[in-house]
C-alpha cells in the first residue's frame, strides 16, 4: 500500500505546504495551519479515470438545453437562472441561524410534492428536530425522507438505493470519511467529501444542495477550494433583528451572479419577498433631516432604499466616522469631498451614515444620496421626502454618470416618487414616457444638488 504522508493545509486559502509555519505564504493569515493526511495517489485519481476523455471541436458540440426543476418559490428560481439545473452542485453559506435549513426544507417541500424524490441529509439535527421544524412550516409530503446520518459511505449507500431527484446535505461540514484521519470539518474531510458529492451530482444526475457554515471572517468555512469545485454559491445573511434575509448568488454557471432575492422569516418559515423597496421604505420618517432615498441595483433588479447620516458635535480629538451597509473608504473620501470642495466643517465633528434595513450596498450609485443626506444633517435642511437621489460622485465634485438609468426611474415611479437628482449626462438617454412621467433634475456638479435641500 502506498505510503500516506503528512501536509500542513492553510485553513484559510487550502495552501498546502509540508512543513508548519506561523503565517501563510499565499495568504497572510496567521496561525491557520492545521495538519491533514495525503491520501495515496491512487485513491485520488480513481474517479478520475473512469472515462477517458476525447478532445472535439468545438463547432461539433452539440448544444444542451439544461433541463431545470421549477420550485415554485419564484423569487429562488429567478436568482438560480430560472429554476435548478439538473445534476448542479449548490453550496448555500450562511451564519448559524440565518435560516439555511429553513429555506432548503421549504424547497424540499415544493419539490416533493411536484412528484420528486427528496434526500434531506440532517447531520446536524436528529430527524425528530428536523420534522418538528417541517411540521412549523407545513411540510408534509410522501416523497421527502430524511436520514440522520454523517458517515459518508452510509449516506453513500442510501442515495445509491433510494436514487433520489434532489439531494440536501445540512451540512458539509458534518459529514466525514472515516479513511481521512483529520476531524470533520476540517479542510481535507470538507474538499473530499464535496469532491464526492460532485461526482454523486453530475454521475447520477442529482440536484445537489450543500449548507455550508461561515466563518467569523464571512467566509465559507473551509478553503475556497470549495467554492471552485460547485456550479453554484449561495450567501444568506442579513439582519436577524429585522427578520428579513438576502440570498445572494455569488457564483452561478447556469445563470445571473450578483442578484439577490429577499426573504421574511416569520412564524412559519420564510416568505418571498416581492416588492423589496415597500418594507426598506416602511420606518421612513418622512420630514427630519439627514436622509436621501436612493434607487439601487442588484444584480437585475432595483429597489429604493433610504441612506440614512447623522452629523453631531465630536467630543472628541479626532473624530468618529462611522458607517454601517457601506464602504469605509467611500465614506471618507465623500467627507473629504464635502470639506474641500464645499467648505463644510467637517473635522470636528462625528460622523455616522447607515443604510436602513440592514442592507450592504457596493455601488458608487449611492454616492450622490450619501453626500446630500450628510450635508442634509449637517446644515439642518431637508430633502423633499418625493425625491430620490442618484449619481457616483468624483473627486472634484464631478457627479458621474451611472448604468441602468431607467430601471431605477421606473421603481421610483412606482413607489410613488415624483422627481429625481440624476447626473445629467444620464439624462440624454431617457425615453420620453419617463421624462414626462417624472421631473427630472440633471447635475453635474455636487453644489447643484445642495441647493434643492429645504
Ligand atoms: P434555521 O433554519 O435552523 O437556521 P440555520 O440552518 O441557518 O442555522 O433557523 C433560523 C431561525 O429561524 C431559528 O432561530 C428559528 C427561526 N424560525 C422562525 O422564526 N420561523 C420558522 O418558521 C422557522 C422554521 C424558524
Ligand atoms: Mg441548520
Amino acid at each position: 500500500m502506498a505510503k500516506t504522508k503528512v501536509l500542513w493545509s492553510c485553513s484559510e486559502c487550502g495552501h498546502t505546504q509540508t512543513k508548519w509555519t506561523g503565517s501563510c505564504s499565499m495568504c497572510q493569515n496567521w496561525n491557520t495551519f492545521v495538519e491533514e493526511i495525503e491520501l495515496p495517489q491512487a485513491q485520488r485519481f480513481e474517479a478520475a479515470s473512469e472515462k477517458a476523455a476525447q478532445p472535439m471541436r468545438i463547432r461539433e458540440i452539440k448544444e444542451v438545453q439544461f433541463k431545470r426543476l421549477q420550485t415554485g418559490i419564484n423569487e429562488f428560481d429567478r436568482l438560480m437562472g430560472g429554476g435548478i439545473v439538473a445534476g448542479s452542485l449548490t453550496l448555500v453559506g450562511g451564519d448559524p441561524g440565518i435560516g439555511k435549513s429553513t429555506l432548503l426544507m421549504q424547497l424540499s417541500q415544493s419539490l416533493a410534492s411536484q412528484g420528486l424524490t427528496v434526500l434531506y441529509i440532517c447531520g446536524e439535527e436528529s430527524v425528530e428536530q428536523t420534522s418538528l421544524r417541517a411540521q412549523r412550516i407545513g411540510v408534509n409530503s410522501e416523497n421527502l425522507y430524511l436520514l440522520s446520518e454523517t458517515n459518508y459511505s452510509r449516506i453513500k449507500h442510501h442515495i445509491d438505493s433510494l436514487k433520489p431527484d434532489i439531494l440536501i446535505v445540512d451540512s458539509i461540514q458534518i459529514v466525514y470519511k472515516q479513511d481521512l484521519t483529520s476531524a470533520p470539518g476540517s479542510v481535507s474531510q470538507v474538499r473530499e467529501i464535496t469532491t464526492e458529492f460532485m461526482h454523486i451530482a453530475k454521475g447520477m444526475g442529482i440536484s445537489t444542495f450543500l449548507i455550508g457554515h461561515v466563518t467569523k471572517t464571512g467566509d465559507i468555512a473551509g478553503p475556497r477550494v470549495l467554492e471552485h469545485l460547485v456550479d453554484t454559491v449561495l450567501d444568506f445573511d442579513g439582519d436577524r433583528q429585522h427578520g428579513y434575509r438576502m440570498l445572494r448568488g455569488i457564483k452561478n454557471r447556469f445563470g445571473p451572479t450578483d442578484d439577490i432575492a429577499i426573504f421574511q422569516m416569520s412564524g412559519s418559515g420564510l416568505i418571498e419577498v416581492r416588492n423589496p423597496s415597500s418594507i426598506f421604505l416602511e420606518e421612513r420618517a418622512k420630514k427630519t433631516s439627514g436622509s436621501a432615498i436612493v434607487p439601487t441595483l442588484e444584480g437585475s433588479r432595483a429597489f429604493l432604499t433610504e441612506i440614512q447620516a447623522l452629523v453631531a458635535p465630536s467630543a472628541f480629538s479626532n473624530a468618529q466616522r462611522k458607517s454601517t451597509g457601506l464602504n469605509p473608504n467611500r465614506l471618507s473620501l465623500l467627507l473629504a469631498v464635502l470639506e474641500k470642495r464645499m467648505n463644510f466643517q467637517l473635522h470636528n465633528k462625528d460622523v455616522f451614515v447607515s443604510v436602513a434595513g440592514g442592507l450592504k450596498i457596493v455601488e458608487p450609485a449611492i454616492d450622490l444620496a450619501i453626500l446630500m443626506a450628510i450635508a442634509s444633517s449637517f446644515s439642518n435642511r431637508v430633502l423633499d421626502p418625493k425625491t430620490v437621489v442618484m449619481g457616483e460622485v468624483g473627486l472634484s465634485g464631478e457627479v458621474r454618470s451611472i448604468p441602468r438609468i431607467e430601471s431605477r426611474l421606473k421603481e421610483a415611479l412606482n413607489m410613488g416618487f415624483t422627481t429625481c437628482i440624476l447626473p445629467a449626462r444620464n439624462l440624454k438617454a431617457l425615453s420620453k414616457a419617463l421624462r414626462e412621467e417624472l421631473t427630472l433634475q440633471g447635475i453635474e456638479y455636487i453644489d447643484e444638488a445642495l441647493k434643492t435641500l429645504k
